[in-house]
């Protein structure tokens, strides 16, 4: 029989549903419950082409919008040798963010079509498991103030949340919608079991492909 795989679990959602918080909890969860798990931030601005994407982001540099864009999939796509390596080693990868926001923040800019901004990101390892961290824009707002980066402005995550709603009616993907308005414990349990579940029925299936 061939080996367990691990799980490819995304996190996605709006600004300040707590996604990183969650990311990190769910890993350490995972690991004294005896699971393999690792983290993955995208973007992950270590890189060169990270580097790049931050420049950006923080507005240091400008960059034209397809190119951001190909930047941000070319940072998922730098990661996939080694992401594919160790889900076939029984690792369950956690992902703050994915392929679903490359596509939602440049399709809220508003000239650039779902369709368009899903291609760069065709044939990525597919998530088992997208966790959709709900938080209402009200809610958002309660939690204190937007940082000084691009793309972080009550309008525009607005634009990005509608975004997701499109994507969310995929149904060839296993979207899990969350109330990320409960506490950071009761979040968290919520998001565990439903990843340890997700563990347990994909680790005999094969890893298959996004959106192709
Ligand atoms: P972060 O706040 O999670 O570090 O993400 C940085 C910003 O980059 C955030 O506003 C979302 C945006 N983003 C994209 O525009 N495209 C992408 O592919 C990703 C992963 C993030
Ligand atoms: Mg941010």
């Amino acid at each position: 029989m061939a080996a367990r795989r691990g799980a490819l679990i995304a996190l996605e959602g709006v600004d300040r549903a707590g996604k990183s918080t969650q990311g990190r909890r769910l890993v350490q969860g995972l690991r004294a419950a005896g699971h393999k798990a690792d983290l993955i931030r995208f973007p992950d601005r270590t890189t060169e082409i990270g580097q790049l994407i931050s420049s950006y982001l923080v507005r240091e540099k400008d960059l034209e919008d397809h190119t951001v864009h190909l930047l941000f999939s070319a940072n998922r796509w730098e990661h996939v040798p080694l992401m594919k390596e160790k889900l076939h080693q029984g690792i369950t990868i956690v992902v703050d963010r994915y392929a679903f926001s490359g596509v939602a923040f440049t399709n809220a800019k508003g000239n650039f079509c779902l369709d368009w901004c899903k291609q760069p990101d065709v044939g990525l390892p597919k998530p088992d498991l997208i966790l959709f961290l709900h938080l209402s824009p009200e809610e958002a707002a309660e939690r204190g103030n937007y940082g000084h980066e691009r793309y972080e402005s009550s309008s525009f995550q607005e634009k990005v949340l509608q975004s997701f709603y499109c994507l969310m009616e995929d149904k060839t993907l296993n979207w899990k919608t969350v109330d990320a308005s409960q506490s950071i414990e009761d979040l968290h349990r919520e998001i565990k079991s439903i990843a340890e579940k997700t563990m347990e029925e994909v680790q005999n299936k094969p890893l298959e492909e996004l959106w192709k």
